[in-house]
């Protein structure tokens, strides 16, 4: 039976052939981080605060003018395509189905125009990772704009790629020539080898603006230039000046940053650690979340991701100021198990988990959640 998150992982687990689970589910080095971002948020306890009305739950909130029926969206996660073929399409759709937004990864496989269509009901918002040649954030940008993407989030965390030693160890990198133990791995799943080998190999379809596919060399060659390590604060006035809507920056933990953020007019911070792929010293972003909130003053929407698990792990980053929370590998595993409606139901099973926490909790609105609510540990 499916009735917890990780169920969906362990499911997930089974589908994929090992080296694609270990791609979405591995970290850097020694994987602390990762593991601190779940422990940390189990360590903190919610306190309920008791006889109030709930009898008009309402679990939605507003985010640039636009509402989210629950607190909670789809963080970028690039390669969806390995996963499943046409991932990105399959993730937005189920996000639009639930009125909660998706955010498209720069690394995505399905072409920003086409994910847009295919969910024209939902809101989207598009990543962005600033490569060597700025000519392709240039054309993403321009594409997302005039798709109809409603916001853009600069991710700052990765000027180089994390060591994420289970790719390595199974000799996953681009371009993809699989070894002997790949090609034992792909037998050993051929339902996932056959929706392959159907579709075609997926590909970083949105690095050029042409619909032609560039060959694998050529994109393992614009991926490998990543990233533009002359990135800084100024370059957001570059960035400005191609995009008018909200502006966001993922992937900051420290205060000073938030700060600095605000004071070069971003429109909303993530707080995250890429999942714990990149910094494996990084603190949890849980831990973190709070000295951003007060720095940030209430002037700037402030998000969090990593971790995320349980809907009461929402609840308590919300409690804790964060206006909302992005899950990453949880929509994955849906993804892999059933595609659009395998990630339908982890989406509920968040929303149900939410409204039902709330709902114990004493709070009729996310705008009830506050620190007091929230039981500190660690
Ligand atoms: C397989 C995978 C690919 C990712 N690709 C991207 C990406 O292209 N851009 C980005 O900003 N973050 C990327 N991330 C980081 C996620 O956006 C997010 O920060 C992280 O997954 C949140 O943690 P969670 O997976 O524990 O929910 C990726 C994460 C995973 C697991």
């Amino acid at each position: 039976m499916m009735l917890r998150i990780s169920d969906f992982r362990t499911r997930a687990r089974s589908r994929l052939p090992r080296f694609v689970f270990d791609y979405v589910d591995g970290a850097a080095e020694d994987e602390e981080c990762i593991v601190r971002n779940e422990s940390d948020l189990r360590a903190l306890h919610l306190l309920p605060t008791c006889l109030r009305d709930t009898t008009q739950l309402d679990t939605s909130i507003e985010v640039f003018g636009s509402r989210w029926s629950s607190p909670f969206g789809i963080t970028p996660v690039g390669f969806a395509g390995l996963v499943r073929p046409h991932g990105d399409m399959e993730l937005a759709r189920a996000a639009a189905s639930i009125g909660i937004p998706f955010v498209l990864s720069t690394p995505s496989n399905d072409r920003i125009e086409a994910v847009r269509a295919s969910a024209m009901n939902g809101s989207q918002w598009m990543q962005l990772y600033v490569m060597g040649d700025r000519s392709i954030a240039e054309q993403m940008v321009r594409r997302a704009k005039r798709a109809g993407y409603s916001a853009l989030v600069l991710t700052v965390d990765a000027t180089v790629s994390g060591m994420r030693e289970r790719d390595v160890r199974n000799g996953f990198k681009l371009p993809f020539r699989p070894g002997l133990k790949t090609l034992v791995d792909l037998a050993t799943h051929p339902a996932w080898s056959l929706s392959m080998a159907m579709s075609g190999s997926p590909g970083f379809v949105n690095l050029t603006e042409t619909e032609a596919k560039a060959s694998p060399q050529v994109q393992a060659a614009l991926l490998a230039r990543t990233m533009d390590k002359s990135l800084t604060w100024e370059s957001l006035r570059w960035l400005r000046s191609l995009w008018e809507g909200p502006l966001l920056v993922k992937g900051l933990l420290h205060p000073q940053d938030a700060k600095r953020a605000l004071s070069y007019g971003v429109d909303g911070v993530v707080v995250s650690n890429h999942g714990g792929r990149q910094l494996d010293a990084a603190p949890s972003t849980i831990s973190a979340l709070p000295a951003v909130v007060d720095a940030v003053e209430g002037r700037v929407p402030v998000f969090v991701d990593g971790g995320f698990r349980r809907g009461s792990d929402v609840v308590k980053a919300l409690a804790l100021g964060a206006r909302g929370v992005f899950i990453g590998r949880p929509a994955i595993w849906g993804l892999a198990v059933n595609g659009q409606a395998g990630v339908n139901s982890v989406l509920r099973l968040f929303a149900d988990e939410i409204a039902r926490t709330m709902t114990l909790l004493g709070t009729s609105r996310v705008s009830d959640l506050q620190p007091l609510h929230v039981q500190k540990n660690v």
